[in-house]
């Protein structure tokens, strides 16, 4: 069984990705060929906003949207604790300092409660970090409260960037994910919903002005042009050959959406009895990109998955390690209870487009019985 599905996907789509990626090879134009404009102009459209301007990665995409915010030493930036390392990593990148927040104990998603306790706590500290953005996470494919965290910030000043690695093509009372913040990032890693086949990001902007200045940063800082340079920048253009798949694989993407949905309200239909199943709040539209359970325990959790690989049935657990604990990021440790009970608890399955009704059913059956015996008093 597949947990991401990506040879099926691309046995689906073979013929056609085949000449478009040969058809990049022979025209020549490696770097910044046709292929990437026309992936902006959709994605743009796609998300809803203006502007969108590809990139590396989506860790450089990040990256990027805080550069051109003007972070630096000296600035805070919150977000949330239960997240991939990539959220906090750019954040020291540019000197600046994480503050983390724990996560809703439902959606896993940044807290809107627990992020004005902790502008408050902050700002009652005199703390001499000035505090100058939130990433909010759309983790799993589910965006995050922005109803509420938009209202916090715009109360407190504060500019958001919206990680939104995981969540592009879901939306929130139909407005999509990425179009949230001053800037949303996204990625094209090849397990994510929308995947290239390499590394690939995007990131989603709402004026010409920001869409320049990270066409400028994306190469070298460049001003007229890469020799003239004007600030500081990278290299982080995507590929033209990822264009092209990307553009190929943006045609199924509507109907693998429709797939995903279909594939995880057949699970939570099976599994909401027995196991924590993900929420999707009224008014919400999920991607997910991945489809994570909670168990009672962290024994419980690890114990299960032991149990499923033993049948073949591959899973992971994202995270593990909450943000605020991971060695590389230092300082202080505030006690962050939600995420560090997730990170015991969650575990993901299988999840993706292709997933056939019957290995679900052996994915849930499986469950089932690893449960049922579980909860059996023990010899
Ligand atoms: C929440 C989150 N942020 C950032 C990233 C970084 O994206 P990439 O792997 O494309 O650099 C990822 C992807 O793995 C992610 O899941």
């Amino acid at each position: 069984m597949e947990f991401s599905g990506l040879r099926t996907q691309y046995e689906r789509l073979r013929p056609q990705m085949e000449k478009s990626v040969l058809e990049v090879l022979s025209q020549g134009s490696y770097i910044m060929g046709p292929q990437v404009e026309e992936l902006e102009e959709q994605l743009a459209q796609m998300a809803g906003v203006p502007e969108c301007v590809s990139v590396s990665s989506g860790t450089d995409a990040l990256l990027m949207a805080l550069m051109a915010s003007g972070i630096g030493p000296g600035d805070g930036v919150i977000t949330t604790a239960f997240s991939f390392f990539a959220t906090a990593e750019v954040i020291l990148l540019c000197q600046a300092v994480p503050i983390f927040c724990d996560c809703n104990p439902d959606t896993y998603n940044l807290d809107p409660f627990c992020l004005e306790q902790t502008i408050k706590k902050h700002l009652s500290s005199h703390s001499p970090i000035r505090l100058k953005a939130v990433i909010p996470v759309d983790l799993f494919g589910l965006c995050a409260d922005y109803t509420r965290i938009c209202e916090i910030c715009q109360d407190y000043g504060l500019m958001i960037i919206e990680d939104a690695a995981q969540s592009f093509g879901a939306s929130l009372q139909s407005q999509k994910a990425g179009s949230f913040g001053r800037f949303g990032c996204t990625s094209f890693f090849p397990a994510k919903p929308l995947g290239c086949y390499g590394d690939g990001g995007a990131i989603f902007a709402h004026t010409q002005e920001d869409a320049d200045l990270l066409r400028s940063l994306r190469v070298h800082g460049k001003g007229r042009d890469k020799y003239e340079n004007r600030r500081v920048g990278l290299n982080a253009r995507l590929d033209t050959i990822q264009a092209a798949v990307l553009l190929e694989k943006l045609k199924v993407f509507p109907d693998e959406l429709k797939r995903r949905q279909q594939v995880a309200a057949q699970y939570t239909q099976r599994l909401e009895q027995i196991v924590k199943t993900p929420q999707q709040p009224e008014g919400y539209f999920c991607c997910f990109a991945q489809y994570t359970i909670g168990l009672e325990s962290r024994e419980q959790r690890d114990k299960l998955r032991e149990f499923l690989t033993e049948r073949r049935i591959p899973t992971n657990i994202y995270y593990p390690i909450p943000l605020n604990r991971q060695k590389a990021v230092g300082g202080s440790n505030w006690p962050m209870p939600n995420a560090e009970t997730a990170a015991d608890r969650v575990l993901s399955l299988p999840m993706h487009p292709y997933l056939e009704p019957k290995e679900i059913d052996q994915v849930c059956d499986s469950i089932f019985e690893y449960i049922q015996g579980y909860s059996q008093p023990q010899e």
